[in-house]
């Protein structure tokens, strides 16, 4: 694979969790168990194809209105992850990062994750960004108001500086699994210009050959950004 051609920056939005459950005549959390172990395989992949950004869509600001019982079930898979799982990451010079609105979240979770950035490695090679309740327009009119607090009128990166993603590059490519095309609340002001890549494979279903498909795709788009 050209290493010219691989994304910086890879968003992904992890849909079909459920349904890939409902198949099995399975809860819809056995989809979300799946789905984490899928996830994990999917940023080892991707590190290890030169990736350095990964922004995986854990839940959306609207995903929260969903009943407590399956909430509690993602929450328990963040538990996880943010004691378990993240100790291999940083073993290998990895770090994590999480956007959204956390301050909704049970408070041990929100301690998990909050020590989870804080442990991260520093300058590390490839980063992990949780997007945890998360929403593209709660971000932007977050940025808004922390700039009229401050009694700044917005440029670009002024904006972009109040958004949880400062810092990190915009998304060269949006991955969404599971068969919608759309974006669902999902970094639509980074995405201004990401190339998008849909496929009906439902999340839990999508591996390492998957995701090699759709940088397989991605080498093939010709990015202008309204030149010619
Ligand atoms: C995506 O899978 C994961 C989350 C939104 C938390 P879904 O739970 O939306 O799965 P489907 O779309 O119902 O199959
Ligand atoms: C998008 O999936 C959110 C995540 C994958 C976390 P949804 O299942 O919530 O999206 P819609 O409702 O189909 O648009
Ligand atoms: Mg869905």
């Amino acid at each position: 694979m050209d290493e010219n051609k691989i994304p910086l920056h890879i968003g992904l939005i992890m849909d079909g969790n459920g349904r890939w459950a409902k198949k099995r005549l399975m809860p819809r959390s056995f989809g979300h168990n799946a789905g984490m172990n899928a996830m994990i395989k999917i940023a080892e992949h991707a590190k290890a194809r030169g990736v350095k950004y990964l922004t995986v869509y854990t839940l959306s600001t609207e995903n929260l209105l969903r009943p407590q019982e399956e909430l509690e079930g993602l929450f328990g898979l963040f538990r996880k992850y943010f004691t378990k799982n993240v100790q291999k990451l940083y073993k290998s010079g990895a770090g994590v990062k999480v956007i959204g609105d956390i301050t909704a979240l049970p408070e041990d979770v929100q301690a998990l994750l909050t020590d989870g950035e804080k442990n991260s490695p520093k300058d590390p090679a490839f980063t992990l960004i949780f997007a945890i309740n998360y929403g593209a327009r709660s971000e932007i009119l977050r940025a808004c108001n922390l700039a009229i607090e401050k009694g700044e009128k917005l440029d670009a990166s002024g904006l972009e500086a109040f958004l949880y993603t400062n810092g990190v590059p915009e998304p060269d490519l949006i991955i969404r699994t599971g068969g919608e095309m759309r974006l669902s609340n999902f970094l639509l002001y980074q995405a201004a210009y990401s190339e998008l890549y849909f496929t009906d494979t439902l999340f839990p279903d999508f591996d390492e050959g998957e995701l090699d498909k759709a940088l397989a795709e991605y080498a093939k788009r010709e990015r202008r950004f309204g030149k010619i």
